[in-house]
């Protein structure tokens, strides 16, 4: 399967990228899996990995998930430029991670994954999540201003509407949208979010494509897609992602994976096509 566009930047994606974030959830595996995780995912072609400030396993961590990409890619030796996509605007303060997208936070948590990254500029910076609390211009505001300093290259946004991403598109160039989306829960696919992001040319990154962390188990026991499973010869996980990169190809899913075979088989799913029936059917279960 080809490339993907990362928005209007010129720069080519995988069609699926990899979600770090259960790499660096309390729990998750040790440093040197997650390592091996990332390199796996490197390995067949994979080169997006989807990151924020907060992945990490409490608050005295933050950046966690950044330094261990960063482990990683000075192991990968620069074979091939990899995109990492990180976020700010959230805060680990206590179980809830409360949004917090005051432009001087937003500030002090992009110059944090700056020092994480270990990178002059970082390639696409995303809002994680529009505020109630500040003015949703501000927030944008201060990541226009943070591109036109040069400390980000691309801005991306998370968790937000179509009319906030218009609002956005008056202040500065979006390139990318993610936003939840799976069989269960895929609004953006039906209402006009993936519309809006292909007329803009903007690439839409769905998180939790198989279901999410406590969700994705359901897509093993749905029997539509253990039949399609079936069919194909391979995992409803596969079948689930090459949903996605049906749908359209503006969509590069980011699968998360703290195990190299989810990993391995997210990525394998980029050559899995289903028939147009198939993708029809997916589309009803939501
Ligand atoms: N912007 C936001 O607000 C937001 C919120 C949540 C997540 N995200 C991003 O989206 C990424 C993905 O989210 P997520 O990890 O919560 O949900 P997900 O992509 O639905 O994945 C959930 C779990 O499903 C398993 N899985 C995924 N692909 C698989 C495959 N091909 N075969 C077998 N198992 C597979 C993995 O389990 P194992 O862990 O056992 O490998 C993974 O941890 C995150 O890493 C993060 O980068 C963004």
């Amino acid at each position: 399967m080809g490339f993907r566009a990362l928005g209007r930047t010129g720069i080519r994606l995988f069609p699926v990228g990899l979600g770090a974030m259960p790499l660096s959830l309390e729990g998750g595996p040790g440093e040197e899996t997650g390592i091996s995780v990332i390199l796996a995912s490197l390995e067949r072609g994979v080169n997006c990995i989807d990151t924020a400030n907060v992945y990490c396993p409490n608050d005295n961590d933050i950046g966690h998930n950044e330094r261990l990409i960063r482990k990683a890619l000075g192991r990968f030796g620069g074979r091939e430029p990899v995109v990492v996509a990180t976020k700010g605007g959230l805060d680990r303060r206590g179980p809830a991670w409360p949004s917090d997208a005051r432009p001087e936070f937003l500030r002090s948590s992009c110059e944090g994954s700056l020092r994480a990254l270990g990178v002059p500029a970082i390639t696409l910076y995303q809002l994680h999540a529009p505020d109630r609390k500040v003015p949703f211009e501000d927030s944008v505001g201060e990541l226009a201003r943070l591109k036109e300093e040069g400390k980000i290259l691309h801005v991306g946004l998370s968790n937000v509407t179509v009319a906030q991403l218009e609002a956005a598109l008056a202040i500065v160039r979006i390139e990318s949208v993610q936003n939840r989306c799976n069989p269960f829960e895929c609004e953006d696919y039906r209402g006009g979010m993936l519309r809006a992001c292909e007329e803009q040319g903007i690439t839409y990154l769905p998180y939790a494509v198989v279901g999410g962390q406590w969700g994705h188990a359901r897509a093993q026991r749905h029997p539509a897609l253990q039949e399609l499973a079936a069919k194909y010869g391979r995992t409803s996980y596969e079948v689930i992602v090459a949903w996605h990169l049906a749908v359209s190809d503006r969509v590069v899913p980011i699968p998360g994976a703290s195990k190299i075979a989810s990993a391995v088989s997210s990525a394998a799913a980029a050559e899995l096509r289903l028939s147009p029936e198939d993708v029809r059917r997916i589309a009803g279960i939501c």
